[in-house]
């Protein structure tokens, strides 16, 4: 019945979605990036599409197809995709933001490639910008969704990222046991305001995505 009647209770409002791993490049033939696949932010694009919201994905790196039906907005690196997020902000009724952004980058990206020299080589890395902090701190209406993976304490690092961040939930994913990236299922446990914490199940990452949208919709409800 779901499928006949596609609920088009996200009509007339508009999502950015950011999707998969960003590269922070090395030099002119390298980058350090990491495993995200992009699914689950597709995922996510494809259920808020289906219930009616205008959605942007911004994407760096995919290994899954895109989908269609969206605006998609290509950006590789922490710098680009903050950009993009930066520039879309104020229009935005909810950010979702499941893209693996890169934690550190290149002090200084080597303008040439680097040579094999020694037998070690040290690369000197800088914290890259906390995207989804800083719209933490700008916020004035957006629900801001944000994503951890956790290999150890899901409950208290997630918690934990939910308030220094000032997000309005946050999914928490068990990386422990290395499964996660790249598969078609995961498990996730969603804390929100309130005290929520919801238990999504071992599921694929579109149904996973509809619960997740289910929990926030409610939110936009009260
Ligand atoms: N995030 C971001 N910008 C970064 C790093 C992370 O916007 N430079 C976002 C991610 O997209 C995710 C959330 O912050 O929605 C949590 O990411 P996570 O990697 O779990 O948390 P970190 O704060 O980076 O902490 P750590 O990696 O040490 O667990
Ligand atoms: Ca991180």
């Amino acid at each position: 019945l779901a499928l006949l009647h596609p609920r088009r209770d996200w009509a007339g409002r508009q999502v950015l979605i950011t999707a998969g791993g960003t590269e922070a490049p090395i030099d002119p033939v390298r980058v350090l990036t990491n495993h995200s696949s992009g699914k689950m932010g597709i995922a996510l694009a494809e259920v808020l599409r289906d219930r009616g919201a205008q959605v942007t994905l911004i994407h760096a790196r995919v290994t899954a197809p895109l989908p269609q039906g969206v605006e998609l907005v290509e950006a590789r690196t922490v710098e680009a995709m903050d950009t993009a997020v930066q520039g879309r902000f104020a229009q935005a009724d909810a950010v979702f933001m499941a893209a693996a952004v890169s934690d550190y980058q290149m002090k200084e990206v080597s303008p040439e490639k680097i040579k094999k020299s020694g037998d070690t080589l040290t690369l000197e890395l800088v914290k890259a910008k906390d995207i989804l902090k800083s719209l933490g701190e700008e916020k004035t209406h957006q629900i801001l969704v944000g994503f951890a993976a956790e290999s150890q304490e899901l409950e208290k690092n997630a918690q934990e990222k939910l308030v220094r961040k000032n997000l309005d939930f946050i999914a928490a994913n068990n990386i422990s046991g290395g499964q996660v990236f790249g598969q078609e299922e995961n498990h996730v446990v969603l804390y929100g305001p309130h005290g929520l914490r919801v238990d999504l199940g071992q599921r694929s990452k579109k149904e996973t995505a509809e619960m997740l949208v289910d929990e926030v919709t409610k939110h936009f409800q009260k």
